[in-house]
């Protein structure tokens, strides 16, 4: 038994994934047999996409031009296995290029900001450009967007707690949010939902915001889902707390995805993988309970694959074992946990 065959008629079970990796024949068995959705954990970024040398020489100041080769790599290697991708991510203020937002595609960093009106055609430009490419390219693959990602964040104290150290905020302010998704609603396949995507979306205030931005979206009807990242701690939040936000975004007639799961589990906690296995146990039997009772959750995405590739021992270089599959690709106890949640 498989997650994938575990999970079969409930959702799909997804991955996060990187070519250095994903790519060695062990990680490919794995990944193959073990998941029915894949994410590019970094390469469908913008600052993976956008050429730089390439767009300054073009000498056009609305359209960057694009590299598409590994995200090409991927959608193809996706599709000769059978499984569909999410497309992560359109709009966001990390790894997108600060050069993207000045005047002249400049890389001084004092350089002037583009103006609101020439932001705008640069983000029509770049939606239209991905989108059209990819559904012409591999028409089917990908099933959704996570077309704005981390909008909202209360610690920066703005009106409606959006993320004023955002280059698109800064530039567009809040409007950046619809206008991105009135750009992925123009230029999207028919079958394909757009989702709004934001970590720690389970706390109060944080939860607040979003529903506020999701309800001006849909008043456009510019938004499916809301995609609920899931970067969990061992004692944060309360399962309940995780389930009673997901049921809120689901009231509002969302689809509901969870886009980025793991669990930070410290090498140094006693008894941690038995713990792990509780927890992750906790949590898939939450969601399958939900699912039963109709709520719409299309996905759930692990955020890697092994705990050697998980960003939190790579890119936060923690002392960390979060994920189900351990250095030597083989399954631990919550790995176990969340299969008996399936049943
Ligand atoms: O590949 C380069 C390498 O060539 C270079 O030598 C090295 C030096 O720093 O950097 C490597 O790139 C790193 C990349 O991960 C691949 O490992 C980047 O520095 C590092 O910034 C990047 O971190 C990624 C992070 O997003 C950046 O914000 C993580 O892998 C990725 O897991 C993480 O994913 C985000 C989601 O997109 C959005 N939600 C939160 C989530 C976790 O932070």
């Amino acid at each position: 038994m498989s997650l994938k065959d575990a999970y079969r008629d409930l959702f799909p079970i997804g991955a996060a994934i990187a070519p250095m990796w994903a790519y060695k024949p062990e990680f490919d068995t794995l990944i193959t047999s073990e998941f029915s959705s894949l994410t590019a954990e970094n390469i469908m970024k913008p600052m993976m996409i956008m050429d730089h040398d390439a767009t300054i020489a073009s000498g056009d100041p609305v359209n960057t031009v694009q590299n598409f080769a590994e995200t090409d790599k991927m959608l193809s290697w996706a599709k000769e296995r059978g499984i569909r991708m999410r497309f992560h991510v359109l709009v966001w203020h990390g790894q997108t290029p600060w050069w993207f937002f000045k005047e002249n595609w400049s890389d001084d960093k004092d350089a002037p900001d583009a103006s609101p009106e020439l932001m705008l055609k640069r983000m029509e430009a770049w939606i239209r450009d991905v989108m059209t490419h990819v559904n012409t390219s591999f028409p089917g693959v990908v099933y959704c967007w996570d077309v704005v990602n981390e909008a909202i964040e209360p610690e920066h104290g703005a009106p409606g707690l959006f993320r004023t150290k955002s280059p698109w905020y800064h530039i567009l302010g809040e409007e950046f949010v619809p206008a991105a998704f009135r750009f992925a609603r123009r230029y999207q396949a028919p079958d394909q939902q757009l989702y709004y995507n934001d970590f720690n979306s389970f706390q109060p205030d944080k939860q607040e915001a979003i529903i506020a931005v999701l309800k001006k979206l849909q008043a456009e009807d510019l938004v499916d889902g809301m995609g609920m990242q899931g970067h969990l701690q061992m004692q944060w939040p309360a399962i309940a707390d995780f389930e009673k936000a997901a049921r809120a975004y689901a009231a509002l007639g969302l689809s509901l995805q969870v886009t980025e799961l793991d669990i930070h589990c410290p090498t140094a906690l006693e008894n941690g993988q038995a713990l792990l296995a509780d927890r992750y146990g906790e949590l898939f039997s939450t969601l399958v309970r939900m699912k039963r009772d109709g709520i719409d959750l299309r996905s759930v995405t692990f955020w890697g694959v092994t705990d050697r590739t998980s960003w939190l021992t790579g890119f936060r270089r923690e002392g960390s074992s979060p994920m189900l599959f351990d250095d030597t690709l083989s399954p631990k106890a919550a790995y176990n946990a969340v299969i008996d949640a399936a049943r």
